[in-house]
């Protein structure tokens, strides 16, 4: 059996008078891929956010290779966020600087590569998300489906060993959601361990070892992709229910 790599124990989170989280539990394997369903508004984002301290959970524990990290101060962080990357739901761009400047950003923030290491690593991404010599090119010169890409090479730069998935299909159209569902697999295949929040049941089917339901505060379900969808749960079904 593989190792877990990513522990939730535990976790309540509330916003004032509202129970997002009311004792989840969840983990993730090295190099495995989990699909996260749930209703708008069930907390999904915050969720992802825990995990890396952009939100601070009310009870519980986070674990990483079994370190404790969620009480950890920003600065405690910071090693964590590199190797678990979250990849924000809109590929958060900053506009003002080229695909170039962008995915190299991590690198300039946290390593003491030279230029010329750094011109080649970005080079390799742009190969893998398959936007070869884009370098030059301003964000908002790209599609929506290409920025997301990206956003997600910038999410890959510092080679993590788990990258959370925000919805990286929503509002995509389906030639662009294949694309950045085929370089989530080329991810996967590298061995890199995912959480993907998702409304899009068939991307998550095809991508994920395992399927989470997120509802009213708990998971209510963590089992196959095939035992998803053969699941009788009422909750379950109506998820399964938008797959075709
Ligand atoms: N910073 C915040 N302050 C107050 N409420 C928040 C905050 N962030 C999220 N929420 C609320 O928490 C709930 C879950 O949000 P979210 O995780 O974004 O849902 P989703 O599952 O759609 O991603 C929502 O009701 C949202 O309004
Ligand atoms: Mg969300």
């Amino acid at each position: 059996m593989s190792e877990t790599i990513l522990e939730l124990k535990n976790i309540h989170k509330r916003f004032g008078k509202n129970n997002i989280h009311q004792g989840i539990n969840l983990s993730l394997k090295k190099g495995e891929s989990l699909g996260l369903l749930g209703g708008s508004g069930t907390g999904k984002s915050v969720l992802l956010r825990s995990i890396v301290g952009l939100e601070r959970i009310d009870q519980g524990e986070i674990l990483f290779h079994n370190k404790r990290i969620d009480n950890l101060d920003e600065e405690k962080l910071t090693p964590y966020r590199i190797k678990i990357s979250y990849s924000f739901q809109t590929g958060a761009l900053f506009d003002s600087i080229n695909v170039f400047e962008n995915i190299a950003y991590p690198l300039f923030e946290h390593t003491h590569f030279s230029y010329s290491q750094i011109k080649d690593r970005v080079g390799e991404m742009l190969k893998l998300i398959d936007l070869p010599d884009r370098e030059e090119v301003m964000p908002s010169d790209l599609s929506g489906g290409m920025q997301k890409r990206v956003g997600m090479a910038r999410a890959m730069i510092l080679n993590p060993e788990v990258i959370l998935y925000d919805e990286p299909t929503a509002g995509l159209d389906p030639a662009n959601t294949l694309n950045v569902v085929s370089l989530m697999q080329r991810l996967k295949e590298k061995g890199l361990a995912s959480i993907f929040v998702t409304h899009d049941i068939p991307s998550a089917l095809m991508l994920c070892d395992r399927i989470v339901v997120l509802h009213q505060g708990k998971i209510i379900f963590d089992d196959t992709p095939l035992n998803f969808q053969a699941s009788n749960d009422l909750i379950v079904k109506k998820f399964n229910a938008t797959k075709d």
